[in-house]
């Protein structure tokens, strides 16, 4: 028998979707206390009937924090860390500004490394214990992420970025390298420990369609696999993509037409959407993931997530660090939250706490292992002060329910709201 850990506190599991029908706030509840062995949550319930089933556990007591799930953040680019915060250019301008140039720099394997750790103590900092990220062309940018993280011992997904057009020398690779580079790197990684590999077209502007067509083949071969791509985040890319693809319906079909629609697929941005690709990327299940800092820092626009919602959409929540402007899922919250006022809907603290960890989870099709707190997932948990600071905590202290106190830490939270951090069961 392994030990076995009990953590005490104020615990916070989902019983279902927030956005279901009902109150939000009944879809959540507290607990005293969980049992974790070899780094799964085996228990959930009050202190002494957790103590009577595990007589020996070492005992952590977190007082009156508030011990959630950890942030599962679904779309990130590691090799952005060092730019995030670039001024005043709109995307393909500050793609071909600041990204380009620094993802160069990931050609550098010993670079690429440093920016991984770099990427993952921040992420780690901020209360985010998976993530979904682009690498560069580079595979061994790949390998880097992959080993910073296995490391860690954390769950992350990542992929080789393919680009064979419209990216500087240097930058490219080819139809058949893409499908080359990917396979290997998928063969070497994904599975291995709590790694998965993505299948990893930038977005259509910088494939060809032999490329796309290559990487489709590829996702057949492992449809187990995930797919990262980005779609429809800003009208002018979406316009550069109809004198690209001048046979496409619109820009799903881009990718639909070659192979990378599906439900494993994560369309990141997805705002500026036409009905025939909402009803598709429903009709198969895709995952919308909403990066609301970045639709703002970037001016992309408004991802309306009421509406998405509505019609029963898969939706994840991302920084998409760096061309969002922050690593803070709660940080993320508060500007999906400001967006949802923007569209007419106030989220509930129980729907951007949700979506930053069990929905994000299930976009992955990994909410049988995490996202929430219940026996048989894993235990990634963090702990959050809900008085990190002078301003939050005077606010809290008003607070009459959960909710009301958790949404000051959401709205104006940061890295010292992280009190602790727990990877399958380890406290970090
Ligand atoms: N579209 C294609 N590449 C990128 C990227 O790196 N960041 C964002 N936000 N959008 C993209
Ligand atoms: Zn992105």
């Amino acid at each position: 028998m392994s030990p076995k850990t009990l953590i005490t506190g104020q615990i916070l599991s989902f019983d279902r979707s927030p956005f279901d029908a009902g109150n939000p706030a009944d879809s959540a509840r507290l607990h005293e206390a969980l049992l974790i062995e070899a780094g799964r949550i085996i228990g959930l319930g009050t202190t002494a009937d957790l103590r009577a089933q595990a007589p020996r556990a070492t005992q952590t007591d977190m007082g009156d924090r508030l011990i959630i799930a950890g942030f599962v953040d679904a779309h990130v680019h590691y090799p952005q860390t060092a730019i995030i915060a670039s001024w005043g250019k709109r995307l393909i301008d500050w793609l071909n500004t600041y990204t380009f140039p620094e993802e160069m720099r990931l050609c550098d394997p010993a670079y690429a490394t440093r920016i991984a750790n770099r990427y993952l103590d921040l992420a780690r900092a901020n209360g985010t214990t998976t993530c979904v990220s682009y690498c560069t062309i580079h595979p061994s940018s790949v390998t880097a992420f992959f080993e910073a993280a296995q490391a860690r011992g954390l769950r992350a997904v990542a992929g080789k970025t393919c680009m064979d057009r419209n990216a500087p020398e240097g930058l490219r690779d080819t139809a058949q390298s893409a499908y080359d580079d990917s396979k290997t790197l998928l063969e070497r990684w994904h599975g291995v420990d709590r790694l998965s590999y993505a299948i990893t077209p930038r977005f259509s502007p910088t494939s060809t369609p032999a490329q796309l067509d290559a990487l489709g083949a590829l996702w057949a071969e492992h449809p187990d696999c995930l797919m990262q791509t980005h779609l429809a985040e800003q009208t002018d890319e979406v316009a550069w993509v109809k004198s690209l693809y001048p046979e496409a319906r619109d820009y799903l079909d881009t990718y639909e037409s070659h192979g990378l629609l599906g439900a494993r697929g994560l369309y990141g941005h997805a705002i500026h959407l036409t009905a025939r690709e909402r009803d598709r990327l429903h009709e198969v299940g895709a995952a919308l993931i909403h990066c609301p800092t970045s639709n703002s820092f970037i001016g992309s626009g408004l991802f309306d997530l009421a509406a998405r919602v509505a019609e029963g959409q898969r939706i994840g929540l991302a920084t998409d660090t760096g061309g969002g402007s922050s690593f803070s899922m709660l940080r993320t919250m508060a500007a999906a939250y400001e967006i949802g006022q923007l569209t007419g809907t106030p989220l509930h603290p129980a729907q951007l706490l949700w979506l930053a960890t069990a929905g994000s989870a299930g976009a992955l099709h990994m909410g049988h292992l995490i996202g929430n707190i219940a026996p048989g997932q894993e235990a990634d948990l963090i702990a959050l002060d809900l008085a990190s600071t002078p301003a939050i905590a005077q606010r809290h202290a008003r607070a009459e329910d959960i909710w009301e106190a958790l949404f000051p830490t959401i709205m104006m939270g940061d890295d010292r709201a992280i009190a602790g951090v727990w990877v399958a069961g380890k406290a970090i």
